[in-house]
């Protein structure tokens, strides 16, 4: 499918990094944004972003840097972003109107073979295609940010979502080099987020009952559980943890899960407790005072980069 064209709307942090991907696999991506210079300023960034991973030794596909940027262009209507795309994915902010405004302007213009899929991080398809004539061939596809170096991309469908948009959005991802996950059906938060807010929602209750503190409770994650999970999620973890697989993991220490889970305070809401929120802030702010945020953001992604190739070395 490789050659074929690719819609991105909107040309900010994310709508970039998926022009990046298209690009690295061959498709030919047009890039719109409402704002006009947007697209502009995107495409000289784009330029330096992938002349940078080539001379980084970062550039993914088998295509120099300089075809990879000669097949992104701009487009500065709506109607010829959507002319023959095979896929469009949807940038926008995150804000509800503006996705639902935008998606009944496309429902106009699609063309049946189209995709669109939507980035957005919170908000359920049903939510802006509810009322579209074409809402069968649109689906959410989640990235996490940077998606040049995390590969996952969560696939929610609405209830109305066709099976064969869906598994067509997952073999493009693949062909991509990225890793879909595809949700049977929508539920809020998606899975990653889901289980992020799970883990948040403890650490939180840890540090406010005193029981720990914020550097410690994050290190359970980065120099403990996190070192696993960087290669095999929470039941494959269970599955090799007892002599007998999973089945005798949880016989095992089921109970004793359930009778640890049973301790577990309410669901607390982080904006109600200015306590606990001040002393969070007090701490992380002595971990990474907020004029060193950038520089911490930046060690954050060489590692993500640097783990990311681990990875692709590994079976
Ligand atoms: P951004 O603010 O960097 O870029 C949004 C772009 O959309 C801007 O260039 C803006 O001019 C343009 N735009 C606004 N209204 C438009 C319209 N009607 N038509 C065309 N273009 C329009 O936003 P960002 O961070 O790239 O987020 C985009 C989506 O990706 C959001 O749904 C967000 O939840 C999702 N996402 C963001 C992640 C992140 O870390 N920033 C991670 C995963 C998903």
């Amino acid at each position: 499918m490789s050659g074929q064209k690719i819609g991105i709307v909107g040309s900010g942090l994310i709508g970039r990094a998926w022009a990046l991907l298209f690009a690295s696999a061959g498709y030919r991506v047009q890039l719109y944004d409402i704002v006009e210079s947007q697209v502009a300023t995107a495409l000289d960034e784009l330029q330096q972003q992938l002349q940078q991973l080539e001379a980084n030794g970062t550039l993914r596909g088998n295509l120099s840097a300089q075809t990879q940027f000669e097949l992104i262009n701009g487009c500065t209507q709506l109607q010829q972003l959507a002319k023959d795309a095979l896929h469009i994915q949807e940038c926008v902010p995150e804000q509800l109107a503006l996705k639902c405004a935008l998606y009944a302007q496309l429902d106009e213009l699609l063309e049946p073979q189209t995709v669109v899929a939507s980035s957005t991080s919170t908000f359920m398809p049903s939510l802006y295609s509810k009322n579209l004539q074409r809402r069968s061939q649109m689906l959410v596809a989640h990235p996490l940010n940077p998606p040049y170096f995390i590969p996952l991309v969560e696939l929610v469908p609405a209830p109305w979502t066709t099976d064969e948009a869906v598994e067509r959005t997952r073999l493009l991802m693949l062909a991509l080099g990225q890793r879909p996950v595809v949700l049977k059906r929508e539920i809020q938060g998606f899975v990653t987020n889901r289980v992020q807010y799970a883990i948040l929602n403890e650490v939180w209750r840890l540090v406010s009952d005193g029981i720990i503190s914020v550097a410690d409770a994050d290190r359970v994650l980065s120099d403990g559980l996190g070192m696993r999970y960087a290669l095999m999620g929470s039941m494959e973890t269970a599955h090799l943890n007892a002599p007998g697989g999973v089945r005798d993991y949880f016989q095992r220490f089921g109970g004793e899960i359930a009778a640890v889970s049973a301790t577990y305070g309410p669901t607390p809401n982080m904006c109600d407790e200015a306590a606990t929120l001040a002393e969070v802030a007090r701490q992380c702010e002595q971990l990474v005072p907020l004029e060193a945020l950038e520089q911490r953001r930046a060690e954050r992604d060489e590692f993500l980069i640097r783990l990311s190739a681990l990875k692709r070395q590994l079976p």
